[in-house]
């Protein structure tokens, strides 16, 4: 059985849950990682209800140690890891002049730095035999905005690494891509905490959770011969 790492895991209806749902339907054993713990056993409880094999692992996407243990858990269980799917990353809105430093550094940590970290152990685990490393990306990969410069040059430096690591390692057949989601997900997170921004919004104005995972499954199948870097995603009302 090949593995797949989804890293940025929380509830089962988020982006990170559903990308674990379905590349373990597609015969994967499914490492899902994030920061607690009753998230991880939930999701791994529904992919194991449904035939699928999957393993949790707490993991903080910004400490080093806390990665390189997350892919040493990796191998130690059989098969070849063919996935690995950096999908951390929260919005860090605010104005720059009251913003304090550590608040920008650790918004760059989890949207960048942990990218590096991911990013650096899976290529490592995949040279010689090849694989798929996915990074989830943002509006704010492609663009600056009043009022998030955290998040914006966290996301975009995040996009860049990935183009780097796609240039560098695609030689090896190491496929590296990026998936930038221009919009409102319409999943659990948005739904609980801003029900009444989700309503105003309705199904038309919030990108599709499965829309998306399909962009990181048609990244994953492309033959060596046929790669893309990066798929945009956006519902056909978002203003961009
Ligand atoms: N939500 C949107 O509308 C939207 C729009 C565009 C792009 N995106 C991007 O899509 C991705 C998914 O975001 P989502 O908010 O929709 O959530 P999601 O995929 O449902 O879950 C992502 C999970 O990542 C975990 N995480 C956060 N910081 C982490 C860290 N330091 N280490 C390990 N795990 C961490 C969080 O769970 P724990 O707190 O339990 O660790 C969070 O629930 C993110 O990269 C985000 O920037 C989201």
């Amino acid at each position: 059985m090949n593995k797949a790492i989804v890293l940025g895991v929380g509830p089962v209806d988020g982006l990170g849950g559903q990308l674990a749902v379905r590349f373990s339907a597609s015969g994967h054993h499914v490492f899902v990682a994030g920061r607690t713990q009753a998230s991880l056993d939930e999701l791994s409880s529904v992919i194991e209800g449904s035939g699928g094999r999957a393993t949790a692992v707490v993991t903080d996407a910004t400490e080093e140690l806390s990665i390189v243990n997350l892919l040493e858990a990796v191998d130690s269980e059989k098969g070849a890891l063919t996935l690995a799917i950096y999908n951390a990353g929260n919005n860090t809105p605010g104005r720059i002049i009251e913003m304090d430093a550590d608040y920008f550094e650790s918004s760059w940590r989890v949207l960048c730095f942990g990218g590096f970290l991911f990013g650096r152990e899976a290529l490592r685990r995949m040279q010689g035999s090849g694989g798929t490393l996915l990074f989830t990306g943002a509006s704010a990969s492609m663009r600056g905005r009043a009022g998030f410069a955290a998040f914006n040059s966290g996301k975009s430096a995040l996009r860049i690494l990935a183009q780097a690591m796609a240039k560098e390692y695609g030689p090896d057949g190491i496929h590296v891509g990026h998936v930038v989601i221009d919009g409102p997900i319409g999943g659990e997170k948005i739904r609980k905490a801003f029900p009444e921004y989700a309503e105003k919004l309705g199904d038309a104005g919030m990108i599709s959770i499965n829309g998306i995972v399909d962009a990181f499954d048609y990244l994953y199948r492309q033959p060596r011969n046929a790669w893309s870097f990066e798929v945009d995603v956006r519902t056909s009302i978002e203003e961009w």
